[in-house]
């Protein structure tokens, strides 16, 4: 029976018993203020509360189904449903197991993954990205959709950094808020995860990190603050791990102090699914909506029942002993209220839709705005037909689908489109694509019971099938390599990290093999993590392809052939060396089960390369376009500023090319000398311009005191000191075109 009967069902019988009054014992009071959408929504929450039994309070704070919490029957307040992830709408699963149902009408659309979307740099992105998923998880019926997750990248060897939003806080406070409000727009809670400090996979369910408060503040917590504070989420995920001893999800310090008291937060805390671990925590600590604790609601046994979850039966009984106050009870079941009020209560939300057109041109233009042109000497792209007769494709990734698999993000897509399928279709009748599968990488095809069904088996020798690609190779004109990484556990995966940065599967000796063969080769990444280019000497051109969801290789090959011209930039850095990045040269990942320690503090991808002088393969912020863009007159149109005003910097930006394209204009701030040690420069602005041949744009910044602070953790508040700033302007964190400086008075 689907949702919308049951609730037209308990909606009748409410109001049949309104009406001959032989309903609820309360029926007869006032009106039912909380059924009436034109009254306030703080009011209408009272009244409910007011209507409800202990029993009502508490099955509303904890899962009834592996996905769906219950509502309140009697009262025609319909139950919560809760969809993964960040990418699309998950396929339904059975009642209380991981599988899918196997419906015939639940196919979506797979997004690009987040680290694509915070490489456009480009808002107007995650304003479309949120709408389009947004609109799916309504169709779908889904209130509560389980992403954004926004927990920084600390190491290259994290398996879920596919994700999240890179290493930078200013980038992911920008790009996060966006696609929130484009889910919400839909009558669908975005559920921001992992509040907190979810940085690795290693020991996720129990580590406790331990991190100082400035790198905290200034690192870790502010894409969290931006989507509570700007983007109005309307609940959170806490983390599986520990902070300061207490699991995340219930937790004095992340969830009452900071998420609810200072940042005022009014939304419903959720648990990760069993990160939940002590009912006397969740109910003092934060915690409001109870999902994924181990049951077997299937079964008749009621120890491993739902009512046994931590904030079930152990809290109700709690309160009947009088060991915990009505007054959290009600708190709680107020933040799922208005959860509720405002998605599966909302009567005016829209119908959505799922599959449609335009989802998958949002989805198309996003992952093509996405992908990062490392490399391109001697122009070997975009692929020239004029000179390119006969094109060789290389690799597993070409044509193995990226949508299954990874952990929970995992989807059942109604279509996608391999790279190979790109290319052969971009190519048409204009050229010859031959194809070579080069390695053997990862076979599985399936997920949660979905399964692609592709045949990846292939019986030749790793030596045999690089000898026939090498072969090929002699004799095209082009080569593309489409290798990287995959779903795979241990790749780019939930529940594990990578064992080390370099490629899997033998791909380097392969790639070099390959270049050796013929100088036009060009190496294409499917992936969401950096990895290491022992041959990038060798190569001429390089292209971070990410996931880019169900459209993935008509997007790829948008920009390979020059439909699109790239205008992507790197959200994180790519060392040369693992032991380059800072986790790594301290020696602090993964830490052990107890704990990991984030010793490197604030100095987090670029901070660390920069302070350390340790230069990257490629930076923060790096991307080449098909188009040369150049920077002029950078100016101030003041020499000081005061604590209450602003500075606006400027720069002439030009497009000195032969075609259009986009560049996205990177605003660093420095301070000079500060009481405490500061990154030698920190993103403080962009702006994505898009600039026909010839065109020049002035692009302006406005800088406020507020651009200017780290947070003083002798003092636990944010400052900014006195003294001369820099503020530079360019293309990339280690291509500034120019800068002012300035005085903060
Ligand atoms: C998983 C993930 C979380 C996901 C949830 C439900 O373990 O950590 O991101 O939304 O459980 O699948």
């Amino acid at each position: 029976m689907t949702k919308n009967l049951t609730r037209t069902i308990a909606g009748t019988l409410f109001g049949l018993a309104l009406a001959v009054g032989c309903g609820a014992p309360d029926s007869r009071t006032a009106e039912a203020v909380y059924l009436d959408e034109t009254q306030p929504l703080e009011k209408r929450i009272d009244d409910a509360l007011g209507r409800m039994t202990l029993k009502e309070k508490i099955a509303m704070l904890h899962a009834q189904s592996k996905f769906s919490s219950a509502g309140v029957p009697r009262l025609g307040i319909p139950e919560l449903w809760c969809t993964d992830g960040p990418h699309g709408i998950r396929p339904e699963v059975y009642w209380n197991r991981w599988d899918q149902a196997e419906w015939t009408n639940d196919s979506c659309t797979a997004y690009p993954a987040l680290t694509c979307l915070a490489a456009t740099w480009n808002p107007e992105m995650s304003a479309l990205y949120g709408k389009s998923i947004g609109e799916e998880a309504r169709y779908r019926e889904k209130d509560v959709l389980l992403g954004p997750g926004v927990n920084i990248y600390r190491t290259p060897l994290n398996g879920r950094n596919f994700e999240y939003m890179g290493e930078d806080p200013y980038l992911a406070s920008r790009m996060v808020v966006p696609y929130i409000q484009g889910v919400q727009e839909n009558g669908v809670a975005a559920c921001v995860k992992h509040f907190a400090l979810n940085n690795q996979e290693s020991y996720r369910l129990c580590t406790d990190v331990s991190v100082d408060d400035r790198a905290l503040h200034e690192i870790y917590l502010p894409a969290f603050k931006a989507a509570v504070q700007e983007g109005g989420a309307w609940s959170i995920m806490g983390a599986y791990n520990k902070y300061k001893g207490q699991h995340c999800c219930h937790n004095r310090y992340l969830l009452n102090d900071i998420l609810k008291r200072d940042w005022g937060f009014d939304g419903a805390v959720i648990s990760d699914w069993g990160g939940t671990h002590d009912t006397k925590e969740a109910v003092e600590y934060g915690l409001d909506l109870e999902f994924g604790t181990w049951s077997d609601g299937m079964s008749t046994n009621p120890a491993i029942a739902y009512d046994q979850y931590y904030l079930a039966a152990p809290y109700r009984e709690m309160i009947e002993r009088g060991e915990a106050s009505e007054e959290l009870l009600d708190d709680k079941v107020r933040r799922v209220l208005r959860l509720n009020f405002r998605t599966a209560m909302n009567s005016r939300k829209p119908f959505g839709s799922l599959n449609s057109p335009e989802h998958h041109a949002a989805a198309r233009r996003i992952a093509g705005e996405g992908i990062v042109l490392l490399k391109n000497d001697g122009k070997v792209l975009p692929i020239d037909p004029q000179q390119t007769k006969k094109l060789l494709v290389v690799g597993e990734n070409a044509i193995k689908g990226m949508t299954i698999g990874g952990g929970s993000s995992s989807l059942k897509v109604q279509r996608e489109y391999t790279p190979l399928e790109g290319i052969v279709a971009a190519a048409g009748d204009r050229m010859e694509v031959v194809y070579e599968r080069g390695y053997l990488g990862h076979l599985a095809t399936s997920y949660n019971g979905v399964d692609s069904k592709q045949n990846l088996s292939d019986d030749r020798s790793a030596a045999e099938l690089i000898a026939d690609a090498v072969a090929a190779a002699r004799e095209a004109d082009a080569v593309l390599f489409i290798g990287g990484l995959n779903k795979a556990w241990g790749q780019d995966a939930e529940g594990g990290d990578r064992r080390e940065m370099g490629l899997p599967y033998g791909q380097d000796s392969l790639i070099e093999a390959l270049a050796e063969a013929n100088p036009r080769t060009a190496v294409v990444f499917v992936s969401g993590n950096a990895v290491a280019m022992p041959w990038i000497d060798r190569v001429p051109a390089v292209v971070q392809g990410w996931f880019g969801g169900s459209q993935a290789g008509l997007a790829l090959a948008d920009v390979l052939f020059g439909e699109v011209n790239p205008s992507g930039k790197l959200p994180f850095t790519f060392p040369r060396r693992l032991e380059d990045n800072s986790a790594h040269a301290l020696g602090e990942h993964p830490g052990t089960r107890d704990s990991v320690r984030y010793r490197e503090g604030i100095f987090v991808g670029y901070r660390w390369h920069e302070r350390q002088r340790i230069a990257p393969l490629f930076a923060f912020g790096h991307g080449l376009s098909y188009t040369t863009f150049d920077y002029a007159n950078v100016r101030a149109d003041r020499k000081t500023l005061s604590r209450s005003g602003r500075i606006r910097v400027s720069v002439d930006v030009t497009n000195t090319g032969d075609r259009a394209g986009k560049e996205v204009v990177q605003l660093y701030i420095g301070d000079r000398e500060s009481a405490l040690p500061r990154p030698v420069k920190e993103l403080k602005g962009f702006s994505k311009v898009s600039l026909e041949p010839g065109e020049t744009r002035t692009v302006s910044f406005e800088i406020t005191p507020e651009a200017l602070q780290y947070y003083d953790d002798a003092k636990g508040l944010w400052t900014a000191e006195e003294g001369i700033f820099d503020a530079w302007v360019g293309a990339a964190s280690d291509d500034i075109r120019g800068s002012v400086e300035f005085t903060l008075k």
